[in-house]
């Protein structure tokens, strides 16, 4: 069986160019975004390439858009071999001049939806193997 690798932030840069690396090189990839209108690109290059890439939603702010996206993984594969938690956030501003509001903002992205999204692999990677060992 494949080994899977689930990447947040695929519609741009790193995590794009990851999800199809990955694939190219023998993994099941589920590329996963906040915005499926911007899947175009991906979905392209999934079909010229024939690529094992299938492309969720996925926003890191949200728990329960995180918990669909790594329920459905976990329950159709039984584990996530390798989380890529690529998504991020920012802007170029000092201290003085970001606000309180958008400093929250980049946290959230950057760090806590890191946090919120491996809690979530643990969470249901838990739930699965409990209900399989009865
Ligand atoms: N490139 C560099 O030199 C560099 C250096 C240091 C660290 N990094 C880090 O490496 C990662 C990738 O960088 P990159 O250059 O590829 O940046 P990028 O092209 O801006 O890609 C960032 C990705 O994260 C997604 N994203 C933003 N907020 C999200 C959210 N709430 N939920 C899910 N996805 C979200 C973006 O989606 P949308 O298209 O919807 O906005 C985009 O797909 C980032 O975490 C970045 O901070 C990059």
């Amino acid at each position: 069986m494949k080994k899977n690798v689930l990447i947040t932030g695929t519609s741009t840069g790193v995590g794009f160019e990851s999800s199809i690396l990955f694939a190219q090189n023998g993994f099941k990839v589920y590329a996963t975004m906040r915005n499926l209108a911007k899947a175009t690109a991906l979905e392209e290059r999934i079909k010229s390439d024939n690529l094992d890439i299938e492309i969720l939603p996925l926003d890191v702010s949200s728990l329960d858009s995180i918990d669909n996206a790594i329920k459905t993984v976990i329950e159709k594969e039984g584990k996530i071999d390798i989380l890529l938690n690529n998504a991020g956030a920012g802007f170029a501003k000092t201290l003085e001049d970001a606000s309180l509001d958008e400093i929250d903002w980049v946290t959230d992205v950057n760090y806590t939806g890191v946090v919120r999204t491996t809690k979530s692999v643990f969470t249901f990677y838990e739930r699965k193997k409990s209900r399989s060992y009865h």
